[in-house]
């Protein structure tokens, strides 16, 4: 069954996240349905938190990588960092230039238990450090300077009063 994907200003999106102490079939069945909900919506990621559950549990899916993973953490990152254009399913018809690691190492546990680590970089880098921000309450627009964070929460708020309203302009980033 697909989940409701909670929406900005939701306060759960604000909250972090608890460990997940082991894998059990819950926190399966956790995985199934966000693995569906993501899929229904076209996304590159999806955190818990999005779909009202405090748990560290992320889905990453990103052309031929796909991750569940409990417990995520960046073990290593790159000093390079690069910009690239975020947007969010929890922030619906806004997207910015988020400033990010080039490169990540995360380490989680994969649903059969066992610990596993990821050397990712570009997009799959970011949609980590992005579902990440996510069980820590961190959001994308958290990066941005207040003037730019101000006028995309602007705009989100026209788009959300008046739901037949447009975006300004074709979306062009990655939705995480
Ligand atoms: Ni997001």
């Amino acid at each position: 069954m697909a989940l409701e994907i909670r929406l900005y200003p939701d306060p759960v999106l604000r909250k972090r996240a608890e460990p997940i102490p082991e894998i059990t079939d819950e926190i399966r069945a956790l995985a199934d349905e966000m693995v569906e909900t993501l899929v229904k919506r076209v996304g590159y990621g999806l955190a818990a938190p999005q779909v009202g559950v405090l748990k560290r549990l992320i889905v990453v899916d990103v052309e031929d990588d796909f991750y569940v993973l409990a417990n995520p953490e960046i073990v290593a990152a790159s000093e390079e960092r690069v910009l690239g254009v975020e947007g969010c399913l929890s922030i619906p018809g806004v997207e910015a230039e988020v400033e990010r690691a080039r490169s990540v190492r995360v380490r989680g546990l994969s649903l059969s238990g066992e610990e596993v680590e990821v050397e990712a970089r570009d997009l799959l880098a970011r949609v980590f450090q992005h579902e990440i921000d996510h069980l820590n309450g961190v959001l994308f627009i958290d990066h941005l300077g207040r003037a730019k964070r101000l006028q995309l929460l602007k705009e989100y708020e026209r788009l959300r009063r008046s739901p037949q309203a447009q975006p300004q302009r074709e979306k062009e980033g990655a939705v995480i």
